[in-house]
């Protein structure tokens, strides 16, 4: 595999040929936000927030490659701007209520709202009407919390496995649906490994619930991105 050399923050970095800005950045210690991209999962580039400033273009780093003598800018008040609007259209067009969240200090997206200071969104809230699908005997899906990442439904299933979640419906009705038949004999780890996938609080593993109480959780210790900037500060 060739090497390309690119410059990320006006630092020069080099790279495989192949790999994502958003990986070579994360390896090389500079955080970038991600809501659908998930490490070891196909990216696809849907939700923009890791848009970055790619050869003076706005692009998304998790799915453009990089290039030799590329040059990206992770973050200026334009791109702050692009992503704060993004978590604020999230939360304005789900029923996001954290404090009663079991992924409350877990979730990425309540994350970045506090990385980028959101505290009321500037949109109007639409308060959609959305179930709770919990036939499931080791998972629910709260679809008010979905926020359409298909995280689950690249990596639980899918390319000649048997796919077990799937978009339903489409434009502002589409939702991940659950096969209940092929889901029936859901292990526990499954159940975790669907509930760690989902960015947010909408897979939640059935049976036993806040383990960890809110305010020792995760991002409530440390902001999210935090620990990729620790190992860039070390290099
Ligand atoms: Fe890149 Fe979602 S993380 S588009």
């Amino acid at each position: 595999m060739s090497m390309v050399i690119i410059t990320i923050n006006g630092k020069e970095f080099s790279a495989k040929t192949g790999e994502m800005v958003v990986d070579v950045a994360r390896k090389n210690g500079i955080y970038i936000p991600t809501l659908c991209n998930m490490e070891g999962v196909i990216p696809q580039g849907s939700c923009r927030i890791c848009t970055c400033l790619i050869d003076g273009r706005t692009m998304a780093a998790c799915t453009t490659p990089v290039s030799h003598r590329m040059n990206v800018e992770t973050n200026n008040a334009e791109l702050e701007k692009i992503r704060t609007t993004i978590v604020e259209l999230l939360f304005a067009e789900g029923n996001h209520y954290c404090p009663t969240c079991e992924r409350s200090g877990n979730c990425d997206l309540q994350a970045l709202a506090y990385r980028f200071n959101v505290l009321v969104s500037q949109f109007k809230q639409i308060f959609p009407t959305r179930n709770v699908d919990a036939k499931n005997p080791k998972i629910l899906i709260d679809h008010n919390r979905c926020i359409q990442c298909k995280r689950c439904i690249r990596r639980m299933g899918g390319s000649g496995k048997p796919a077990w979640f799937s978009f339903k419906d489409r434009g502002h009705k589409v939702k991940v649906n659950i096969d209940h038949e092929l889901t029936a004999d859901f292990t526990d780890e499954m159940a975790q490994k669907a509930m760690d996938t989902c960015p947010v609080g909408a897979i939640l593993k059935k049976e036993k619930g806040f383990d960890v109480p809110i305010g020792r959780r995760k991002y409530d210790t440390e902001p999210i991105g935090t620990e990729i900037e620790k190992e860039g500060a070390k290099l």
